[in-house]
């Protein structure tokens, strides 16, 4: 069994899931394009409440969702009871992924590459459990790309990681994706307002791992 306490953030949990409780159609749209055309078996990982589950399509056998905040992974587990496609919520976290390697068909990541305490060794961790041609597809807010609200967010950074789950808004992630070894076939970068927070540069694509 891992040690997950360094991972508990109850007070974020409980603001993520009032952040989320009201209908925010845009950010569903892209949870949407996120998992489009999505099929086989699927890790999702730092699934937070669950908020993609509705949206992945039919053709995905199973999603494995790996969630370490317990609150969080609590009300996971109330949204895969009615989820589309079969869903099964387990603790762990992106470090040290529980699972044999090249056991996914594809790996889903959305808005947690922020949170995580080092995104080159998750982007390892997502490389060995993906089969060689399996699809990473990922959701994220990423450093601004001016210079003046890049150092904004540098500057605001260490209050904003504690108060938002240890988020850092500065993070350079499409880089770091593809020095992760995973080649980016489609990306692309826009300004999208979470319900709760300023309005951020995101991006959204999918890279896939060579074979
Ligand atoms: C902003 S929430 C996003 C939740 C969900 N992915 C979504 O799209 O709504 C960030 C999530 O990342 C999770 N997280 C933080 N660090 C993590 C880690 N090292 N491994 C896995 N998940 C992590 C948090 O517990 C939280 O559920």
């Amino acid at each position: 069994m891992q040690d997950l306490s360094q991972f508990q953030d109850p007070r974020f949990a409980r603001m993520y899931e009032r952040m989320t409780a009201r209908a925010d159609p845009a950010t569903t749209d892209l949870r949407i394009r996120l998992l489009a055309g999505l099929r086989g078996r699927v890790l999702e990982v730092g699934a937070g409440n669950g908020l993609n589950f509705p949206h992945y399509p039919a053709g995905v056998t199973e999603v494995v969702a790996v969630e370490p905040e317990h609150l969080l992974r609590a009300a996971a587990e109330r949204a895969a009871a009615t989820a589309p496609v079969p869903v099964v919520v387990v603790p762990g976290h992106a470090g040290s992924l529980p699972f044999d390697a090249d056991s996914f068909d594809a790996v889903v990541l959305s808005l947690v590459l922020c949170s995580v305490p080092d995104q080159r060794v998750t982007l390892a961790e997502v490389r060995r459990v993906l089969r060689s041609g399996g699809e990473l597809r990922f959701f994220e807010h990423v450093r601004s790309p001016s210079p003046v609200r890049g150092l904004l967010q540098d500057l605001i950074t260490p209050l904003w990681r504690r108060l938002a789950g240890g988020c850092r808004p500065n993070r350079e992630t499409a880089a770091a994706i593809e020095a992760g070894g995973l080649v980016v076939e489609e990306h692309q970068r826009f300004v999208h307002h979470l319900p709760g927070s300023p309005r951020l540069t995101h991006i959204l694509g999918r890279a896939r791992n060579p074979a």
